[in-house]
C-alpha cells in the first residue's frame, strides 16, 4: 500500500477516501509540524498532502524519497511551495482552485461591510458595557450603497467579489496584470493601477502573491487611494507592505483596513496594527465555510491519488512538470 503524511486533520469526507486507498498517516497537533519532521516524512512517503502554513521549499522538496511524485495543497494559493524545484524533481503538485471562490468572496465583502460600518470598533462598545444612550455622531462609518470597489486581481475570487457588489449598486473597476475576459452581465472597468487606487472608496486584493506582486500595496500606493477609502486583504499577507499600512492608517491617509492575511501569519501579538480601531483583523477564515472546506478536502484528495496512481493531477499547479 502506498503511503502518504496529511499536515493536518482535514475533513473526514477527505481522510475517509484516502484511508481506504493508502496507509495515512496525519499530523494530529493544532500546529503545524516543525521542519524536521516534515523533513523526516517527504523522505519516506509517496506522497504529501500539505497546507499553506508548511513550508515546502527546494531544501525540503531536495529530502523527497525518490517514489514521491505528488504534493497536494489544501489551498488554492501554492506560494509556500517552490514549484520549480518541485518540477524538476518531477514531483506534480495539486491545489484546490474554485471549489473555494464564493466562499472567499463571501468573507472579502463581510470585511468591507463590516470595516465600512465599523463594526468591530462598535460589538466592543457594547461588550465593554460603554452603550448609554443612541448617539447622532458615534461610529459613523462610510456608505457602501453606490460607492466604488476597485478589485485588483480579477481571477475568479475578484470576479465573485464583483457580482456581490452589482447588489450594492457599486461601481466596479477592476486591475489585473493578465488579460480579462468578463462574463457577460458583469459590468466593471478595466483601470490602470494608479487610476483604481485614486478612484476606489474599496480596494480589495484577490491577487497572488508572486515576486512582482509582493509589496503591491505600498506607501506610495497607499499614498494614491482616498482618504475615506477602506483596503480588504483576503489574498496573501504579503501584497501589502505593512510598515507602510500603519503608518497610512494612522495618519488618516486611508480610513481603514480588513484584513483576513497578514505577513507575518499569525500576526505576533505585539504588532501594532493590532492597536489600531480602524484595522479589523480575522485569522485567515477565508476558506473556511462547511461546503468550501469539504470540496477543498475531495479535491486536494483526488489530486493525491490521481498522482499516486500515476494519472495527471485534475487540478495540478505546475503542469510544466507534465511537459
Ligand atoms: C487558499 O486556498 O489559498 C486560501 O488562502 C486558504 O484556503
Amino acid at each position: 500500500m502506498k503511503k502518504v503524511f496529511v499536515t493536518r486533520q482535514i475533513p473526514d469526507i477527505g481522510l475517509d477516501r484516502l484511508r481506504q486507498a493508502c496507509e495515512v498517516e496525519v499530523w494530529e497537533e493544532e500546529l503545524p509540524p516543525p521542519d524536521e519532521v516534515l523533513q523526516e516524512a517527504i523522505g519516506r512517503v509517496d506522497g504529501l498532502l500539505c497546507m499553506l502554513t508548511d513550508k515546502i521549499d527546494a531544501a525540503l522538496i531536495a529530502k523527497a524519497a525518490p517514489d514521491l511524485h505528488v504534493i497536494s495543497q489544501y489551498a488554492v494559493g501554492v506560494d509556500n511551495i517552490d514549484l520549480k524545484a518541485a518540477t524538476k524533481k518531477a514531483i506534480a503538485v495539486g491545489h484546490t482552485p474554485d471549489v473555494l471562490t464564493e466562499a472567499t468572496a463571501d468573507l472579502a465583502f463581510a470585511l468591507l461591510m463590516a470595516a465600512a460600518r465599523r463594526l468591530n470598533e462598535a460589538a466592543q462598545f457594547v461588550y465593554e458595557a460603554n452603550w448609554r444612550t443612541w448617539s447622532p455622531t458615534a461610529f459613523i462609518g462610510q456608505d457602501v450603497y453606490g460607492a466604488t470597489l476597485g478589485i485588483i486581481g480579477m481571477g475568479r475570487i475578484g470576479q465573485a467579489v464583483a457580482k456581490r457588489a452589482r447588489g450594492f449598486d457599486m461601481r466596479v473597476v477592476y486591475h489585473s496584470r493578465s488579460a480579462v475576459t468578463l462574463p457577460e452581465g458583469l459590468d466593471a472597468e478595466a483601470l490602470s493601477l494608479d487610476e483604481l487606487l485614486t478612484q476606489a472608496d474599496f480596494v480589495s486584493l484577490h491577487a497572488p502573491l508572486t515576486l512582482e506582486t509582493t509589496h503591491l500595496i505600498d506607501a506610495w500606493a497607499l499614498r494614491l487611494m482616498k482618504p475615506n477609502a477602506i483596503l480588504v486583504n483576503t489574498a496573501r499577507g504579503g501584497l501589502v507592505d505593512h510598515q507602510a499600512l500603519l503608518a497610512a492608517l494612522k495618519s488618516g491617509q486611508i480610513a481603514g483596513a480588513a484584513l483576513d492575511v497578514t505577513e507575518p501569519e499569525p500576526i505576533p501579538d505585539n504588532a501594532p496594527l493590532l492597536d489600531l480601531p480602524n484595522c479589523l483583523i480575522v485569522p485567515h477564515i477565508g476558506s473556511a465555510s462547511v461546503r468550501a472546506r469539504q470540496r477543498m478536502a475531495k479535491m486536494a484528495v483526488d489530486n493525491l491519488l490521481a498522482g499516486l496512481e500515476g494519472r495527471r493531477l485534475p487540478y495540478c499547479a505546475n503542469p510544466e512538470v507534465y511537459g
